[in-house]
């Protein structure tokens, strides 16, 4: 294969804060039990971000690994995608907020909003600017503090999230090498109702009456979601794999989105791939949303299941709906 694309993932990183919140802290909070939890979606322990913790902090520490794994100063970076449904705040974004921290003087960036799928997006987005003109570097960061956006009076939802940050750099690659191979990224909108914060933006600003009826808090329709994931993770994944000529077995890992360990076997086993060749470490985080493919990356890499010149399948689906994947040689 040859890379289209140009694009290189060239070093990754990732942070999650130090406080654990466990199956059974959870049982004193809500009307749960580990058990459950643990059968319905594979979810041991989540990483909780302190008070005064925000994502852009979870995103500063992702990105100085990654910078500190290739070598480089923050000046040397291009751009600065921080996908997130968890900014920090509306406006500026995280991407600012991070650049000035960070000292990457000279770069640009911006917020990606499309949740679980976030750090998917973030990926092909970043491979198309280092592809067009002169070399660049760009930092993709998939940060979100969850915890922030969690109802804990709701067993269906708060036992789901964690917090965390992961992420890549993405280089331009030298002409006939490989990096990127393929992509496809859809949004069907219609799914919207089914995953959403409803209040917070323009439709329904913040009011005594949003607070109340919890409306700043994630609400899920679990089944719906659960049942456009399973089909779709499996639809995006075996659209790369057939547009490139392969079959599951080609591929030498599956890095799919952590929401349950359900919908993760389930697309393996539509794709035909042993679960040897999946990396599942949703028992330690959660569904850290847009950090969850490349915090399983790093345990992808750090245990030596992922190697350069390997074929590797990202795959998310998310709250829109969105849904995406993408196949790259690995380079680093
Ligand atoms: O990242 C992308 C977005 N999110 C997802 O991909 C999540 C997709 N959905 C799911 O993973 C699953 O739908 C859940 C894990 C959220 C729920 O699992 P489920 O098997 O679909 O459970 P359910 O909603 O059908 O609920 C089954 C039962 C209900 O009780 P009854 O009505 O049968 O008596 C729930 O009230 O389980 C109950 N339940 C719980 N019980 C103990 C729901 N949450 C809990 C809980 N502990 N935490």
């Amino acid at each position: 294969m040859t890379n289209p694309y140009r694009a290189k993932i060239t070093a990754i990183g990732g942070y999650v804060p130090p406080g654990v919140l466990t199956n059974h802290d959870l049982e004193k909070i809500v009307e749960t039990n580990d058990q459950w939890i643990l059968e319905r979606t594979g979810i041991r322990e989540r990483h909780i971000a302190a008070k005064d913790i925000a994502t852009s902090d979870l995103a500063l520490e992702a990105a100085r690994v990654v910078l500190a794994a290739r070598g480089l100063d923050p000046t040397d970076l291009h751009a600065i995608i921080v996908c997130t449904v968890t900014p920090d705040m509306l406006f500026p974004a995280t991407a600012c907020l991070v650049q000035d921290r960070l000292g990457a003087h000279g770069a640009w960036g911006f917020d990606l909003i499309a949740a679980c799928s976030g750090f998917v997006y973030g990926l092909t987005t970043a491979a198309h600017l280092v592809s067009s003109g002169p070399p660049k570097k760009v930092l993709v960061i998939g940060a979100d503090t969850m915890s922030r956006i969690l109802d804990y009076t709701d067993r269906a939802t708060c036992i789901l999230f964690g917090d965390g940050a992961g992420a890549f750099l993405v280089e331009t690659a030298e002409a006939g090498s490989e990096g990127l191979l393929d992509f496809v990224n859809e949004v069907d909108g219609s799914g919207g109702q089914f995953l959403k914060m409803p209040a917070g933006g323009s439709r329904m600003p913040a009011s005594r009456e949003t607070v109340d009826a919890r409306q700043h808090f994630v609400h899920q329709e679990g089944q719906q979601v659960f049942k456009y994931a399973v089909r779709k993770m499996a639809e995006m994944s075996g659209i790369l794999l057939e547009r490139n000529g392969l079959r599951g077995e080609d591929v030498k890992l599956l890095i799919p989105h952590q929401a349950n360990r359900r919908i993760i076997e389930a697309t393996a086993k539509a794709l035909d791939m042993p679960l040897d060749r999946v990396i599942i470490n949703i028992d330690k985080f959660g569904n850290t949303t847009a950090a969850t493919i490349p915090l399983a990356t790093r345990d992808a890499v750090e245990s030596g299941r992922l190697v350069k010149g390997d074929l590797v399948l990202f795959a998310a689906v998310g709250a829109g709906y969105t849904a995406g994947a993408s196949l790259w040689r690995w380079q680093c």
